[in-house]
């Protein structure tokens, strides 16, 4: 599908028209990575951050946000919760946390890594290529993180930069990749200043990198964010709109391009649409759903957005609500570890 078309869907409005995109999108998903919902355990392991991107609620600027690390012995329990739900991996996430120190992350993966069969997914943000590399080497499989647009100026807007420092995830995905992780990426779907035509490149900039996973949720606007408070949004017709049918749009589309991605139902998209956000996701390109196992008392000081899924709910709760959902759709839940095959192919 080329550019125009891509900007035309995204554009779409109705309703039974769009149901050939989630058809083609759905059929793509069956194709390439089948009936199986592959399920990651989400550790949100620290809420400390030292950047200040103008939309998240964790940012270094929120002084209301009572700050924590999990100390490594109960990560590892998280981790074995995970296993004992059946997940096949799991997502340790942070903000960019300089107490997450290399060795620090090296022991928790060693230590897992140990003891469980699970592929360890890290998310932990903009971090030094020879860090990648002692996680990577300490058995660290798979990296997510977001470019969030690939609209340069309105990266840079959202995203101040550290002194000293210019943030570039493109050559983060890049190391990566070249350090043998699965790569993973993604953005926000209706971000203040963001054109349709800006989604468009966004899902070019997917193929591009070819991406073994690839997140995609709406923008949600958070009131303890210098972007939660005064935004800029486009006139109508430009903006791209932060709603979940735009969201669906990018999944599909985004099937459609990387037919063999791992690409998550987000916790983003389960926020808008509490009824059944999480299932249309996954029938209409989506093949992941990351159920959060942190511990209650630390997932509600993990608040990104406002109203956050999930946010008062426990692992065992989030295990038995996926299940059930995958279930009532007529899917199964992935056996293994789920790697992708877009990453597998270029192994064989
Ligand atoms: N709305 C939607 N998504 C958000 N994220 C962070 N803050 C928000 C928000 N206010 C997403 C970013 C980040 C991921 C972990 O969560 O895309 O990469
Ligand atoms: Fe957490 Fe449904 S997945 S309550």
């Amino acid at each position: 599908m080329d550019r125009a078309e891509r900007i035309a869907w995204l554009r779409e409005d109705n309703p039974n028209r769009l149901e050939a995109l989630w058809r083609l999108a759905d059929d793509a998903r069956r194709a390439n990575v089948g009936d199986d919902v592959h399920l990651r355990g989400l550790i949100e392991f620290s809420n400390n951050c030292v950047r200040r991107c103008g939309y998240c609620g964790i940012s270094a600027e929120n002084r209301s946000v009572r700050r924590y690390r999990m100390r490594p012995d109960e990560i590892v329990q998280c981790a074995r919760m995970a296993h004992g739900f059946g997940y096949g991996s799991v997502v340790l996430q942070s903000g960019e946390d300089y107490g997450v120190t290399r060795d620090w992350m090296t022991e928790v993966i060693r230590l897992i890594k140990a003891e469980l069969p699970l592929a360890v997914t890290l998310s932990v943000g903009e971090r030094h290529p020879e860090e990648l590399r002692a996680w990577r080497a300490a058995g660290a499989d798979r990296y997510l993180i977001r470019f969030e647009t690939s609209n340069p100026a309105l990266y840079s807007a959202i995203h101040p930069d550290l002194p000293g420092r210019v943030s570039d995830r493109f050559a983060i995905l890049r190391t990566l990749k070249e350090l043998g992780y699965e790569a993973g990426s993604g953005v926000m779907v209706g971000i203040p200043g963001q054109t349709y035509e800006d989604l468009a490149s966004d899902i070019q900039a997917f193929q591009d990198l070819d991406l073994d996973m690839i997140g995609i949720g709406p923008y949600l606007p958070h009131p303890a964010t210098p972007l939660g408070q005064s935004a800029q949004w486009l006139p109508e017709g430009e903006q791209a709109p932060n709603t979940e049918l735009m969201t669906y749009k990018m999944v599909a589309l985004t099937r459609l391009a990387c037919p063999m991605a791992n690409i998550p139902s987000t916790t983003a998209l389960a926020t808008i649409n509490t009824k059944d956000g999480r299932e249309l996701g996954l029938q209409r390109g989506a093949n992941v759903v990351m159920p959060n196992v942190t511990p209650p008392f630390y997932r509600k000081q993990y608040e990104i957005y406002p109203g956050k899924a999930c946010i008062t709910e426990d692992a065992a709760q989030c295990a038995g609500c996926i299940t059930g959902r995958i279930q009532s759709i007529g899917r199964r839940v992935g056996a293994g570890r789920g790697a992708s095959p877009n990453y597998r192919k270029e192994l064989v």
